[in-house]
């Protein structure tokens, strides 16, 4: 295509890449509106990697692997519902209640990820 190419040659390649941008403009701000909307019960679009990088990171160190301010959470002996209560209602003086961040999907996901912890690979 040169830039001489009449209007009319160029019209299609124009309507075609409107028609794109008004598609991708329209889906963008949907998905955007999602991930900012709290969670809906049932639904976990929570990333604890990243969570645990951040937040939990300042007392459980190394993503959980070790103690920090707060206790390891790898091999924990502790039972699903301790967890649970721990991280919604925490324990005055030591660990910050989250019941009001996280709906009960995303502690199932925190729940999962603690079971999963493995020692660092390297
Ligand atoms: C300000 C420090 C701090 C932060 C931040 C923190 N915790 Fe804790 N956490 C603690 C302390 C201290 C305890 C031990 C409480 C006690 O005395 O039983 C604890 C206990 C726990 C326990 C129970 C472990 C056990 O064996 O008793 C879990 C599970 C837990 N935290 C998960 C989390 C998660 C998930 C996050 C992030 C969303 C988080 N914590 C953020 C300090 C923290």
């Amino acid at each position: 295509m040169t830039l001489s190419a009449p209007i009319s040659a160029l019209a299609p390649a124009l309507a075609l890449a409107l028609a794109l941008a008004l598609a991708l403009g329209a889906a963008a701000p949907a998905a955007l509106a999602q991930s900012a909307a709290p969670a809906a019960p049932g639904v976990s679009t929570l990333d604890v990697n990243q969570l645990f990088a951040t937040t939990c990171g300042w007392c459980h160190s190394e993503g959980g692997r070790e103690a920090g301010k707060g206790p390891q959470l790898m091999n924990t002996k502790r039972s699903d519902d301790f967890i649970r209560h721990r991280i919604k209602y925490g324990k005055e003086g030591g660990m910050p209640a989250f019941g009001t961040t996280f709906n009960d999907a995303d502690i199932d996901a925190i729940i999962r990820y603690i079971r999963a912890l493995k020692p660092q690979q390297d």
